[in-house]
C-alpha cells in the first residue's frame, strides 16, 4: 500500500526518529538498549542538568559529539536524498541530531531537536565547531559552558524548524514516519497535524507506537533501511 500512496502523491512528507540512525550504529532512546535506558535524560538532558549536573552533561555529550562523528548515514539517508531530488519527497522533518539527512544529500530538512554538529556558549551564545568542543575542554572564551546545539528537555524548540516543520505537515498529502515511538512532544504532533489536514499518515516502526491507531498503514519491521530499499527497487 505505502508504494501505491507514494505514487498516488503530489506532496510526501516524512518524519523521522532515532530509529532512522540505530541502522548506521547510533543508540536510539527508548528500545531496550536505548540511552534512555542506561541514563536519566531529566539528570544529563535538561536545562537543569546544565546547572546542577554540568560534569556529568559533559561527558555524556562529549561522547554524544565524537560518537556521532564515528558514525557515517546508511543506505536509508541516501534513498531519501535520492528521493528529494527525484521530486518523490519534498522534506523531512527530523528528530534526529545527527545530521546524517543533509550529510546524505537531503537539502529541505527541519531538524526539530537542533543539532550536534554545532555547539554555543550557554553564557554568551558564541558558537563553536563540534571539534572545537572537544579541543577546548568545554568552556568558551567567555568561561561560559559550552553546550552542543540542541534542544534539552525543558528547551523551546527552534522557531524556524518548528515553523516549517508546521507548513510542510499542512501541505501533505502523505505522511510517512520512519523509526520513532512518538512519545515527545511537541514533535509528536506533526503527524496529526497532517492528517487533520487531509493527509494519509504511515507509520514505519520496529515497535507500535500510541499513534498506530490513527495510521492508514502501520509497517512493523526491524529495518528502515531495508523498507527503503525494497520500495526503491519498486520504482
Ligand atoms: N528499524 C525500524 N525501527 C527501529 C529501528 C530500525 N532499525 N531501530 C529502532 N527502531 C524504532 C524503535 O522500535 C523505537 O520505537 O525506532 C523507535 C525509536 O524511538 P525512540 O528511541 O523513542 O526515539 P525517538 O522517537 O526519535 O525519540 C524522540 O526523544 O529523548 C528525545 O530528543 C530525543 O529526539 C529524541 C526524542
Amino acid at each position: 500500500m505505502l508504494q501505491q500512496l507514494l505514487g498516488e502523491s503530489n506532496y510526501t512528507v516524512v518524519f523521522t526518529g532515532a530509529g532512522m540512525s540505530t541502522e548506521s550504529g547510533l543508540p536510539d532512546f527508548r528500545s531496550s538498549k536505548g540511552l534512555w535506558k542506561e541514563k536519566d535524560p531529566s539528570r544529563i538532558a535538561s536545562i537543569n542538568s546544565l546547572n546542577q549536573n554540568v560534569h556529568e552533561f559533559i561527558e555524556f555529550y562529549r561522547e554524544r559529539v565524537l560518537g556521532v562523528k564515528e558514525y557515517k548515514p546508511h543506505q536509508g539517508h541516501y534513498i531519501l536524498a535520492k528521493w528529494e531530488k527525484q521530486g518523490i519527497i519534498k522534506s523531512i522533518i527530523t528528530q534526529n541530531v545527527d545530521g546524517f539527512h543533509q550529510q546524505a544529500g537531503s537539502k529541505q530538512v527541519a531538524e526539530l531537536h537542533g543539532t550536534l554538529q554545532k555547539l554555543h556558549c550557554q553564557s554568551c551564545g558564541k558558537s563553536y565547531s563540534s571539534d572545537e568542543y572537544v579541543n577546548r575542554d568545554y568552556y568558551c572564551e567567555c568561561e561560559g559552558i559550552l553546550r552542543p546545539s540542541i534542544v534539552l528537555f525543558g528547551e523551546a524548540l527552534p522557531e524556524d524548524a518548528f515553523q516549517f516543520a508546521l507548513q510542510e505537515s499542512e501541505k501533505a498529502d502523505l505522511f510517512i514516519v520512519l523509526g520513532s515511538s512518538l512519545t515527545v512532544t511537541p514533535a509528536n504532533q506533526f503527524p496529526l497535524i497532517a492528517k487533520e489536514n487531509g493527509a494519509k499518515l504511515v507509520i514505519v516502526n520496529r515497535d507500535k507506537t500510541d499513534f498506530d491507531p490513527y495510521a492508514d498503514e502501520v509497517i512493523n519491521h526491524k529495518s528502515i533501511g531495508e523498507v527503503l530499499k525494497e520500495l526503491n527497487n519498486s520504482f
